[in-house]
């Protein structure tokens, strides 16, 4: 989910935008608001775990995508991960998906994400599952991510990529941090331009197929499969919280809530997504 309130006023510091539109700022601050507001936010967490993954997933490493156990598992079957490798989790969020699979694989985990309430939520949950010493998170975005060349042996991106203002730039760094055989694996939405033209977030750059931007890219295609029965859980996990958005709003705050309806609305009115993905890219030796 995407909050997408109003874009602020661009503040001074740019450093991080990559559209100078001040969009990228309305979204890691209303990010931030979500994930400040997730320990009240009891009908959030319910819908969501209810109806986005139907429970399919360790209560411990929960989140706020569609992702289920079989489709992580089914992830992590196409990344080479000995124990020890370095994962990339970009998006990571408050951590839940690539925490579970550092625990699953043994592999150091580096998560990246722009939103500071998201990694200090990270933080905290890998000191909680006792991850600690095999995690770590800062502040980045796709696009830039602050990481060396080739730092990573594999990265994974859950349900974010969508969003990226600039997926030419952001398929180019996902090349750039990975070493020679090193894989990426991607669970996202593609877009429907024509649905999405003058909204804000996702009608920046919409992509309705990545293939060809990471072959430009350098990569070769591995996976790229639409995820079975997504439809199912995405449309109803948006109309349970529209119809909450009293509790919603009196739990979470304005803020974090206006965001999370005015998704949630946009998507069950537009239906802006042809597919959900997983792609599985690879940079060649
Ligand atoms: C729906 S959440 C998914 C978080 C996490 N992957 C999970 O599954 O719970 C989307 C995440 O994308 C991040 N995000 C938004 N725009 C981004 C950008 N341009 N670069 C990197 N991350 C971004 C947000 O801060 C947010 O944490």
């Amino acid at each position: 989910m995407s909050p997408m309130a109003d874009p602020p006023l661009v503040p001074e510091d740019v450093s991080d935008d990559v559209t100078d539109d001040g969009v990228f700022y309305a979204v890691r601050d209303g990010y931030d608001a979500v994930y400040d507001a997730l320990a009240n936010g009891e009908t959030f967490g319910r819908i969501w775990r209810d109806n986005a993954y139907c429970g399919e997933f360790p209560i411990e490493f929960a989140h706020i995508g569609f992702l289920t156990l079989t489709e992580a598992r089914r992830m992590l079957d196409a990344l080479p991960l000995d124990p020890g490798a370095v994962l990339v989790d970009l998006a990571c969020g408050a951590g839940g998906p690539g925490l579970w699979a550092a625990q699953e694989s043994g592999a150091s985990l580096i998560g990246v994400d722009p939103a500071p309430a998201g990694i200090a939520a990270a933080e905290r949950r890998a000191r909680d599952v006792g991850l600690a010493d095999q995690a770590r998170f800062r502040q980045g975005t796709f696009e830039r991510t602050g990481l060396p060349d080739s730092a990573a042996d594999a990265a994974m991106t859950i349900e974010a990529f969508q969003y990226a203002p600039d997926k030419r730039a952001a398929c180019s760094e996902l090349f750039r941090i990975l070493k020679p055989g090193g894989r990426g694996a991607i669970v996202c939405f593609e877009v429907d331009p024509a649905k999405v033209e003058g909204v804000p977030v996702l009608g920046v750059d919409p992509v309705p197929d990545y293939a060809p931007l990471l072959e430009d890219a350098g990569f070769a295609i591995d996976l790229y499969e639409e995820t079975p029965g997504w439809a199912d859980r995405v449309y109803p996990t948006f109309a349970a919280l529209v119809d909450a958005s009293d509790a919603l709003t009196r739990e979470m705050g304005e803020r974090a809530a206006a965001g999370t309806l005015s998704e949630a609305m946009l998507t069950v009115a537009m239906r802006p997504y042809p597919r959900r993905v997983l792609i599985v890219a690879r940079r060649p030796q």
